[in-house]
Formats: C-alpha cells, structure tokens, sequence
C-alpha cells in the first residue's frame, strides 16, 4: 500500500498526503497498524522474544537513567492469577505472551545508594522519567512486534488492581506496571482505527483548538460511517440516556466521566513515591 492510501486509511482527513516521500516500509507498516486481541495458539520463538526485549531495550531513555523494566510472566498459575482479575479482557489470561512494562525508579535510588550519593528518586520527575522509559520501550516492543507479523495488545487495566498485581509479580517498592503487553500471531485480520483529523492534533507555531468542535463533529460521524457503535454498547445509559447519535466523542466523554485507576495514587504513595 502506498502512503497515500496508508495515511488516507489512518485518518480519512483530506490532510497532507506525504505524496513524493522516498517509500519507507517500515513508516507504512506504523501507518496501517492495529490493536490485536485474538491470537492463534502459535508460540512465538524464544529467540524472537529475546530480539524483542532487546529492541525495546534500545528506545531512548531520559538523560540515559535507564529507568524501564521488562517483567515476563509466564508461570501459567500467576498468568491465570492475573487474567482472573479482569473478566472482561479474557486476552490478557490467554494471550501466548505477556510482558509487563514497568517504570522502575528503584535502580537508580540503589545505584545512589550503591555509590553513597543523596539520590532521591520517588519524585514526581523520578516517576515521570521512569514512566516515559517504560512507555517507549513498550511503543518500541509493539512496533517491532508488529513488523515481525505479530499482533500485540498493551493492557494498562492492570493498574486497575494495582495492589494485587504488584503481590503476585513481587514489585518492590519505586517499581510500578506502566502496561502489560499480550503478544501473540493474529488470529483475525483486525481494523485500522480511524484517529483524530490532524487539525485537532497538530498545531503551527502556535497552539490553536479553535475549530476543535467542528473537527470532533466530522471525526465522529466518519468514525460512524466506518464502525458505529451499537446501541446496547452505550455507557452508562441510566446516568446519561441512551443517545440518538452515539459517536467517539460521546462515548469518550462518558468514558473519561467515570474516574479510573483510583487505587493507584495511595499504592505510589504508599510504595515509595512522595511526587514532591
Ligand atoms: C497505554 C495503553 C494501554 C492500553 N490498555 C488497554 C487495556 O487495558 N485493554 C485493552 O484491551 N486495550 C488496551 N489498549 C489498546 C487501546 O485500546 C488501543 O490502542 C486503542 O483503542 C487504539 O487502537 P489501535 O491501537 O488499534 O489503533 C491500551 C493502549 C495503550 C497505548
């Protein structure tokens, strides 16, 4: 597929089409990526999960701290223990793979320590930095998973039962689950998400959301036009009603009405982060 077909697909826009650029497999290959949350029961090879890790292990790391983990879980007991903990996402327990990426901001408070220096890293920058790690070695895992032929999913849900996650995999204190990944060979085709029109995510110079409501209206309905969201998936229908037109927008706001990750702040707080 050329660039403009591929970034056509992604965003369906009418924004710049990158027409002329030297063709670059790999940038097509982002550009037509998916989500996967079916795998077939192929086991990847140990020595392209060995490539992987070590891929994900070469993304940048903020003034070189190094601060990402990678924690594989493969005891089939703490695999189940973990997938039992959220029902709705039955890939998580049953995905041939699962990795989680962890911020750890506890190997350079030991390496302070380590080195007799005043180190004090469960600051809110320790816990940023660490957690910036973790997300690009994650982004990097997917994107080199994914041009391998597999099909991957992050899980962030897991923070959601952050106390009994942390318990089962042992995560000591300054070390926390940025996202799981499942991992696996697709078992389905799977569908190129529309994103966001570029004139809301991109700015010139300066920032400007001046036509962000027209730019939401017209994402929503081709959004709609190419995956409308059933009527018996709208959320939280008895506090909001059921909606005659229910496009990304609604059901994102409806989403994001509804606080998560609650247990996660007093965990930190309670595992060595002070954010000061
Ligand atoms: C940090 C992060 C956490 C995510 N957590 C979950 C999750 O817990 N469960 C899940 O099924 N998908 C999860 N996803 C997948 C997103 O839902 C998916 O990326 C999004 O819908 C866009 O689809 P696409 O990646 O196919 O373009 C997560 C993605 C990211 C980047």
């Amino acid at each position: 597929m050329s660039y403009v077909d591929a970034i056509a697909q992604r965003f369906g826009d009418g924004g710049p089409t990158a027409e002329g650029a030297t063709d670059n497999e790999f940038i097509c290959h982002v550009l037509g990526r998916r989500t996967v949350r079916r795998y077939s029961t192929t086991m990847p090879e140990e020595s392209l999960l060995d490539l992987l890790v070590a891929a994900a292990l070469s993304a940048s790391a903020k003034s070189d701290f190094q601060q990402a983990s990678i924690l594989r879980v493969s005891d089939p007991a703490k695999r189940s223990a973990i997938g039992a903990l959220f029902p709705a996402m039955p890939w998580i327990g049953t995905s041939p793979v699962f990795f989680v990426f962890l911020g750890d901001a506890r190997r350079l408070q030991r390496i302070g320590e380590l080195r007799g220096k005043p180190v004090r890293n469960g600051t809110l920058e320790g816990f940023f930095n660490a957690s910036i790690d973790a997300a690009l070695a994650l982004q990097t895992m997917i994107l080199c998973a994914e041009s391998a032929g597999l099909g991957v999913c992050p899980i962030s849900v897991i923070r959601n039962e952050i106390d009994k996650v942390a318990a089962i995999l042992a995560l000591p204190d300054l070390v926390f689950p940025v996202a799981g990944l499942c991992l696996g060979y697709p078992a389905g085709e799977g569908y190129i998400s529309l994103r966001l029109p570029r004139r809301a995510t991109t700015h010139h110079d300066a920032y400007d959301d001046s036509a962000l409501s027209d730019a939401i209206d017209d994402y929503d309905r081709r959004r709609d036009a190419r995956h409308s969201i059933p009527r018996e998936q709208q959320r939280s229908v008895a506090e909001f009603g059921e909606a005659a037109f229910y496009g990304w927008s609604e059901d994102k706001a409806r989403q994001a009405a509804k606080a998560e990750g609650a247990a996660f702040p007093p965990y930190l707080r309670a595992h060595g982060f002070t954010f000061d």
